[in-house]
C-alpha cells in the first residue's frame, strides 16, 4: 500500500522515465509494480488495448484501480480504443492522473480531450507513426502533454521508427513558440541505443517495456536509459 504522496509531478522539469506494464509479469503485478518503483521509475505507464484499435487486448478500470491502491507511482494510462469517451469517467474514477487518447480513434478529439480535463485527468494524444504533425496542431493548445508512438501500437518489444522523431522536433518547435510547458513522451523500442536521439529531438518523458521488465535488474536497466539520455 502507498505510504507517501507521489514522488513525481507531470510539472517536474527534466526527463522522466516511465516504465509500460505490458511487459510486466501479469501474474505478479502488485510485485512488479513495487519493483519498479524501488527501481526509480517515475510514473507508471499502462497500455489499454481493446482488440479493436489495436490487435491485442489487455485490461482496463478494474486492474487501474487496484494498481492506484497498491503504489504511490502516478498512473498514465494510453488508451488504444475506438471512441474512448464512454470509457474516460471510469478511468478517472480508478484513479488515472494522465491519459492520453490516439487521434486516430476519436471522432470528436476536442471534445474528448475537454472531457478528460474535466474529470481532472491531464490530458495526451498520440499520433501513430504514419500519423502527420498537421492533424494534430490545432488541438496542441488543449494538451499537457503528446504522445509520440515509435511503434506501431499493440505489442511491446517491437524496433523502433526513426522518422519519427521529425514529429518530436515539430512538436518541439511548436512548444517553444506557444506553450514551453506542453510535454512530448514517447513510446516503443525506447531503449539506451534509441533514447539519446529521442532526447536530443526534444522527447521528456520515455515510455520503456521491455528494455526495462526484460532486463534481470530493473534498477540498472532505469539508470542505464538515464545515462544514456543525459
Ligand atoms: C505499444 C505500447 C507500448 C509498449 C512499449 O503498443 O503502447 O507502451 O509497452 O513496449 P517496448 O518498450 O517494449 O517497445
Ligand atoms: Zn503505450
Amino acid at each position: 500500500m502507498p505510504t507517501s504522496t507521489p514522488r513525481w509531478s507531470p510539472d517536474a522539469p527534466g526527463l522522466a522515465i516511465c516504465p509500460s506494464i505490458l511487459s510486466a509479469d501479469f501474474a505478479r503485478l502488485a510485485d512488479e509494480v513495487a519493483a519498479v518503483g524501488a527501481a526509480g521509475a517515475d510514473f507508471l505507464h499502462v497500455d489499454v488495448m481493446d482488440g479493436h484499435f489495436v490487435p491485442n487486448l489487455t485490461l482496463g478500470p478494474p486492474v487501474v484501480k487496484r494498481l492506484a491502491a497498491a503504489t504511490d507511482l502516478l498512473l498514465d494510462c494510453h488508451l488504444m480504443v475506438t471512441d474512448p469517451d464512454t470509457l474516460l469517467p471510469a478511468f478517472a474514477a480508478a484513479g488515472t492522473r494522465m491519459l492520453s487518447v490516439h487521434l486516430e480513434a476519436c471522432t470528436h478529439l476536442h471534445r474528448t480531450v475537454q472531457q478528460i480535463r474535466a474529470l481532472s485527468m491531464s490530458p495526451g494524444v498520440a499520433l501513430n507513426p504514419h500519423t502527420a504533425f498537421p492533424l494534430l496542431e490545432p488541438i496542441l493548445p488543449e494538451l499537457d502533454f503528446v504522445l509520440i508512438m515509435s511503434v506501431n501500437p499493440g505489442f511491446g518489444g517491437q524496433a523502433f521508427i526513426p522518422a519519427v522523431l521529425d514529429k518530436v522536433r515539430a512538436v518541439d518547435a511548436w512548444r517553444r513558440a506557444h506553450n514551453p510547458g506542453l510535454k512530448i513522451q514517447i513510446d516503443g523500442g525506447i531503449k539506451p541505443s534509441t533514447i539519446a536521439a529521442a532526447r536530443a529531438a526534444g522527447v521528456d518523458w520515455f515510455v520503456a517495456g521491455s528494455a526495462v521488465f526484460g532486463a534481470d535488474d530493473y534498477a540498472a536497466a532505469i539508470a542505464a536509459l538515464r545515462t544514456a539520455a543525459a
